[in-house]
């Protein structure tokens, strides 16, 4: 009986370990699934969406985001620079972006959703370079004309601060505008398509 007893144990305890062992062996089997997998999950989190809190953003200032591994320009624009822009639709090639990237529901004449805030891809249409945010009006480098906007420093091209184009630059097209959607007031997510109204 007391053999039977100890057999009955050893039984369990086998089973048991057998069971450990099953299961470490499917942890190990699993592991190559989990290097394949890795690439994927990155690329989906490099793929998704992104949400930024704008609240910190003062009249005039740019913050820069990342989407998809691209600069994400974000400017809250004052009055004068709305009223800027209407001054500029001779001197932008493409003043309701009509040829450029945009989403259907972004105001064509001033790019946005909202006036005050813009949001582009921050990568000259020309060849990939990141402009610089130049919202100073008239400073000595870029002339008296100057009423704000986009200096690329790989050839020169320049963009008002609706991400439009000048006329005869290197840059064929305006900046993209890219999805973008308000979850509230002070949060934006970019690579989101706005519900159409
Ligand atoms: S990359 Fe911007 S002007 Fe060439």
């Amino acid at each position: 009986m007391s053999n039977d007893g100890v057999n009955a144990g050893r039984r369990r305890f086998l089973v048991a370990a057998t069971s450990v062992v099953g299961a470490a062996g499917a942890v190990g089997a699993a592991v190559p699934f989990v290097g394949s997998w890795f690439p994927s999950a990155k690329a989906k989190a490099a793929g998704a969406p992104v949400k930024v809190n704008i609240s910190k953003i003062e009249p005039g200032q740019q913050m820069i985001a990342e989407w998809r591994g691209q600069p994400v320009f974000i400017v809250r624009r004052t009055e004068e620079t709305l009223a800027n822009l209407e001054k500029l639709a001779d001197v932008v090639a493409d003043p309701t972006s009509e040829a450029s990237v945009q989403p259907s529901y972004v105001d064509p004449r001033v790019r946005s959703i909202k006036p005050e805030i813009l949001i582009l891809v921050g990568l000259c249409t020309h060849l990939g370079c990141s402009p610089s945010f130049r919202p100073e009006v008239a400073p000595a480098d870029l002339g008296p004309d100057w009423l704000g906007g986009y200096f690329c420093p790989c050839h020169g091209s320049k963009y008002d601060l609706a991400g439009r184009v000048y006329k005869a630059q290197p840059a064929p097209l305006n900046l993209p505008v890219p999805p973008h959607m308000y979850e509230t007031d002070n949060v934006v997510i970019i690579g989101v398509d706005q519900e159409s109204a």
